[in-house]
């Protein structure tokens, strides 16, 4: 039988190479899609699929992170005085009631894995999101809630995947699964050439963990690119307890690169309730 995932892990210490200089002194992760940092539809995402310990994996240049999740009472009465009633609820609605934020600094950024690694204390013998802010997805149900019911379904370890171009598996992990339509994980190789990709599968960033992958975390070396990588640490792990590739249903952008950032803001900017019409409106003037 398996368990309800209560604990969620972010980890927000990469440096974000790919957005500088934006990223140089601010958290890639609170970049705006509209008018929501990047964490907070990562942060929304995970409470909506049940997650209410939220364990936040740091480095230097986050501290706007912690301040965008704490309570912020000099605005709170600023906006109290000024009678802006409906700003007041979306500050203090930010963290939802019975949900709590934990931090935790990675000293030196070694890669996904160790990031996970450094969550372990927090979130202890349980099953476990891992939620990458970058990737930002559009899904109705969530993309986690899609998982948390496979989950539900047969347990394991849950792997979010879909198909990317041949010519781009080297920018990913990538699995080889069963025939069968179980999506059971034979295989997993972290950014393999083309030539030597198992399949066109790449995980993107969701994972719902099984904590026996903190062990395997442990004894995994650092491997491509010098960094511990989560990947090699589930290929540890794919003969002792079973790991499910899952095709999620929804929209996936990945807002750590520049283009895809843009094109993440253009498709929720015309979905925004406020901005919608009117944004439709000015791209139509455009073409
Ligand atoms: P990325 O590969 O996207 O790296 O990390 P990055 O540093 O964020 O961005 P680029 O590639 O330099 O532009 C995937 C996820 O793992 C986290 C990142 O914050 C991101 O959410 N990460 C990566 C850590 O938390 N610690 C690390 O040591 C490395």
């Amino acid at each position: 039988m398996s368990q309800t995932v209560r604990a969620a892990v972010f980890p927000v210490a990469g440096r974000g190479t790919r957005f500088l200089p934006a990223t140089k002194a601010s958290p890639k992760e609170m970049l705006p899609i509209v008018d929501k940092p990047l964490i907070q539809y990562a942060v929304e995402e995970a409470v909506e699929a049940g997650a209410r310990k939220l364990v936040f994996v740091t480095g230097s240049s986050k501290r706007a992170i912690e301040d965008h999740f704490d309570t912020d009472p000099e605005l709170e009465r600023a906006l109290i005085e000024a009678g802006k009633d409906e700003w007041l609820r979306t500050v203090q609605g930010i963290v939802p009631p019975g949900v709590s934020c934990i931090y935790i600094r990675q000293g030196e950024p070694l890669g996904l894995g160790h990031a996970v690694l450094c969550a372990r204390p927090a979130v202890g013998d349980e099953p476990f999101f891992v939620h990458l802010a970058d990737d930002l997805i559009a899904a109705e149900p969530s993309c986690l809630n899609q998982m948390a019911a496979e989950y539900a379904r047969h347990g394991g370890s849950v792997i979010a995947v879909e198909t990317v171009p041949r010519k781009d598996t080297s920018s990913y992990g990538i699995v080889a699964t069963d025939d069968n339509a179980d999506g059971r994980i034979r295989r997993i190789v972290e950014k393999p050439k083309p030539e030597d990709a198992p399949s066109d599968q790449a995980v993107v960033g969701r994972y719902l963990l099984a904590p026996a992958i903190f062990d395997k975390l442990e004894s995994t070396g650092r491997g491509a690119g010098g960094e511990i990588q989560l990947t090699d640490a589930i290929a540890d792990l794919l003969d002792e307890s079973p790991v499910y590739a899952f095709s999620f249903s929804g929209q996936r952008f990945d807002c750590g690169s520049k283009l895809g950032y843009l094109k993440a803001t253009v498709a929720f900017g015309l979905r925004h309730p406020r901005t919608g019409a009117a944004f439709r409106e000015h791209l139509d003037s455009l073409v």
